[in-house]
């Protein structure tokens, strides 16, 4: 539990016994549910938490509510890592009012199998008085989820941002931040660029001091900089300049001329090289590390006429993301019908604003002077 300010709470719960977070993403430091707490005349929680941990977070909302009832549930987002324990919630206060918008309720319906009675639907920019506290609703839609819904507080100048500027560990744990912050970013919500453009120009015109997101640490210095960086990334701009590498190798050759490719662009004073093998790698955090450069070579090998299973599972993950404005060069290796560049460069259509690079590297088995030299071509090439 923290106190955000003096009459704000979170109340929400650290997971450390996840694996797989929404069911695919790895969280080895673990995750946070937020939950929030509002005490004025009026008391509102935002969100519940998912539906493991009910205990612990409602014993940490009576530690604080202690006799006094809370008068709203606000739902800003249905997704069960918050929504789980509603029901359960108005199973302890009858007269809990859930606050909430008409897709809310309707998922509400579909989850639960229940028409609950005692509601408040809002509108976009509909504000709630709890006493001191106005809350005004900002629809967020798709960020990540149509009912999505910012809460801001322009009592305490707090934007109570659903799964925005979110990120994976624990809470208050500051390991790897902004790395965990994009990954989760890129992951669950990279896709909806459009739709994080559209609420942060919504946003711009509050006076935020506080960000509260439903995972990760509540943010309250450096707001600029967060803020910033989901505009980079909502706009599909890369963050530095520099070459991530993503391979796939079996025996060792293809990985050779990956190795021989770094050196060569480190030889010519250029450090910002990046080389992941993806069969051994955690692919969300390759896809995520795509989109913090500007530059991005594919290598893999010709299996079975296509790719190595691993690449085909990358470019998907590119390509779900709307991976956008970059520049792409690929190696391939194939020991009787290479194909493998046609391939990834075929699925790699789709996608908009992406500079080929035509001086690709061709392996037939193993290196020789003939790829060496394709090498350093194509390492010229990204360094033009
Ligand atoms: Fe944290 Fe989209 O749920």
């Amino acid at each position: 539990m923290e106190k955000i300010v003096d009459d704000i709470f979170n109340v929400g719960v650290n997971d450390t016994k996840i694996d797989l977070f929404e069911g695919q993403y790895k969280v080895k430091d673990g995750m946070s549910y937020n939950s929030y707490l509002i005490i004025d005349e009026k008391i509102a929680i935002l969100d519940t938490v998912d539906k493991n941990f009910f205990e612990e977070w409602f014993n940490n909302l009576t530690t604080i509510l202690k006799d006094n009832k809370p008068t709203y549930l606000i739902v800003s987002h249905m997704e069960f890592d918050h929504a789980a324990n509603i029901i359960k919630l108005v199973e302890k206060y009858n007269d809990i009012t859930i606050v909430g918008n008409v897709k809310t309720f309707t998922m509400i319906k579909q989850f639960f199998n229940v028409e609950i009675t005692n509601k408040l639907v809002v509108k976009e920019n509909d504000t709630l008085s709890l006493g001191k506290h106005t809350l005004t609703f900002i629809f967020a839609p798709f960020v990540h989820w149509p009912e999505v819904m910012f809460t801001y507080d322009s009592y305490a100048n707090i934007l109570f941002s659903a799964d925005a500027f979110g990120r994976f560990n624990t809470y208050e744990n500051e390991a790897n931040y902004l790395d965990e912050a994009r990954r989760y970013y890129i992951g669950i919500v990279g896709k909806y660029g459009n739709q994080v453009q559209s609420v942060l120009k919504k946003a711009s015109n509050l006076n935020i001091k506080i960000i509260a997101p439903l995972h990760g640490n509540v943010i309250k210095d450096n707001l600029a900089y967060y803020i910033n960086k989901y505009d980079v990334w909502s706009k599909y701009e890369a963050e530095e300049e520099g070459v991530l590498i993503a391979y796939c190798s079996v025996y060792g050759n293809t990985k050779d001329a990956v190795n021989l490719l770094v050196k060569s662009l480190n030889n010519k004073g250029y450090r910002n090289v990046f080389a992941y093998d993806l069969a051994r790698s955690d692919i969300s955090e390759v896809i995520s590390l795509a989109f913090k450069y500007n530059k991005l070579v594919l290598a893999s090998i010709t299996y079975n006429n296509s790719i190595f299973p691993f690449m085909n599972t990358f470019i998907e993950g590119l390509i779900e993301r709307n991976y956008q404005n970059r520049i792409v060069g690929f190696i391939e290796n194939g020991s009787w019908a290479p194909m493998a560049t046609k391939v990834m460069k075929d699925k790699m259509q789709v996608l908009k604003n992406i500079t080929f690079i035509d001086s690709n590297v061709k392996i037939l088995s193993a290196v020789n002077e003939d790829t060496i030299n394709q090498i350093e071509k194509l390492a010229d090439s990204l360094l033009d």
